[in-house]
């Protein structure tokens, strides 16, 4: 089988490439990844010897530059490639419509050009926007997203339904909930929280922090999608969630239990604009059609992650390096490494 990975060398793209190569080490695993800020090639070290392992540098906004790395007829397209970081969305717009926007049509272009198979499309419960209590997000809820990262995500989606409609391509949408592990970028809040906290430095803590997530481990949600590449239906999409939802204050609580850190570290910043409270992806969809169910508890994953960041401290100083401590400094209004605020 040939598989045509976009974003592999981004958290959850290279997490899908070690697994799967791992599973089909038959297969040629195609990742083709602009390499932003974002990816690390470190997250695919392991994977330099796999015969049928290719990364291809490029943007998915160059329609011949993806036309010329996607063999005619490959079996399977997974689309993760995307800026997906919600503030940095915030501080600027524009290169997220282009790559997430902009990008997934060149995708749908181009695996419909070279007749590819199934197109998976990686998408966000983000897109439903802030839900209410009681109420969990379902499949076929009206999408009212918040920030500019969430509407480009909302954009795409429509795309790729579109496709399905006019051309009769075979794609399917899925939409996770917050995913963490190892191997994330240091921007979002648990690699964050986790490499601060391990230095004694202050976790910002966006307005009151009881805005609900739901979290999943990125390895349960990668073999959620390898099911619904095996058995999803096209046209539909499919909601991937770890039945685990936690204030921002509740997932630290926890994160400093394990790290033995006192709670002061935890340091209240100013509220991330238009920022929702609440997200409540309902995952009853893809548990009764495709059997999957989550196997990680909470409490065992960031056990893991945590013990993850400590015995890979070259890993977070080098990706917390270079732009991203301009990015920190803007974010914050504090110096990366001081006690300031
Ligand atoms: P990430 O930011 O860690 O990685 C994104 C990858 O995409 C990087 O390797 C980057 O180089 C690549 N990329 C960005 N723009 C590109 C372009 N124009 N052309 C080619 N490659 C490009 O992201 P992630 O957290 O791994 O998320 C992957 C996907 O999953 C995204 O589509 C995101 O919207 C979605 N998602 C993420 C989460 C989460 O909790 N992280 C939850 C739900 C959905
Ligand atoms: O819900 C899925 C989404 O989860 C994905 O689509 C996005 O790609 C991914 O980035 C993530 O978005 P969030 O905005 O939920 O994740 P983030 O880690 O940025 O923030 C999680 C929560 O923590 C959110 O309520 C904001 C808050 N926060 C975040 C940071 C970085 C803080 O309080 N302090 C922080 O320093």
């Amino acid at each position: 089988m040939t598989i045509f990975v976009t974003g592999g060398a981004g958290f959850i793209g290279s997490q899908f490439i070690r697994d799967w190569v791992s599973a089909h080490p038959g297969d040629t695993v195609i990742n083709y990844d602009k390499l932003t800020y974002a990816a690390n090639l470190e997250n695919l070290a392991g994977l330099a010897d796999a015969p049928g392992y290719q990364l291809v540098r490029g943007d998915v906004c160059d329609p011949e530059a993806v036309h010329a790395a996607m063999p005619e007829g490959c079996d399977v397209v997974v689309h993760f490639a995307a800026e997906s970081h919600v503030d940095r969305s915030i501080l600027s717009a524009t290169e997220f419509v282009r790559a997430n926007v902009l990008g997934t049509q060149v995708m749908l272009d181009v695996a419909r050009a070279r007749k590819a198979g199934r197109f998976l499309h990686i998408s966000t419960d983000e897109v439903g926007g802030d839900i209410p209590e009681p109420r969990a997000f379902k499949e076929g809820d009206p999408l009212e997203p918040s920030s500019p990262y969430a509407a480009s995500k909302t954009a795409a989606e429509h795309l790729v339904n579109a496709a399905v409609r006019t051309f009769g391509i075979d794609a399917i949408v899925t939409r996770t909930s917050n995913n963490y592990g190892p191997y994330q970028f240091p921007e979002k809040l648990l690699p964050l929280a986790i490499s601060n906290m391990m230095a004694d430095r202050p976790v910002p803590v966006y307005g009151d922090g009881l805005q609900v997530r739901d979290w999943i481990h990125v390895a349960d949600n990668c073999a959620a999608l390898r099911l619904v590449i095996a058995k999803g239906r096209t046209g539909e999409t499919y909601h991937i969630g770890g039945r685990n939802p936690r204030t921002n204050r509740e997932v630290l609580g926890l994160l400093l239990d394990i790290l033995g850190k006192p709670a002061s570290l935890l340091t209240q910043v100013t509220d991330r604009l238009g920022h929702d409270r609440r997200y409540a992806v309902d995952c009853t969809k893809i548990e009764n059609e495709l059997g999957w169910t989550r196997t990680i508890s909470f409490e065992d994953g960031l056990r893991a992650t945590v013990r993850w960041y400590q015995e890979n401290t070259g890993w977070v100083a080098r990706a917390k390096s270079g732009e991203y401590r301009e990015y920190y400094e803007k974010q914050y209004g504090m110096q990366h490494g001081t006690m300031a605020r």
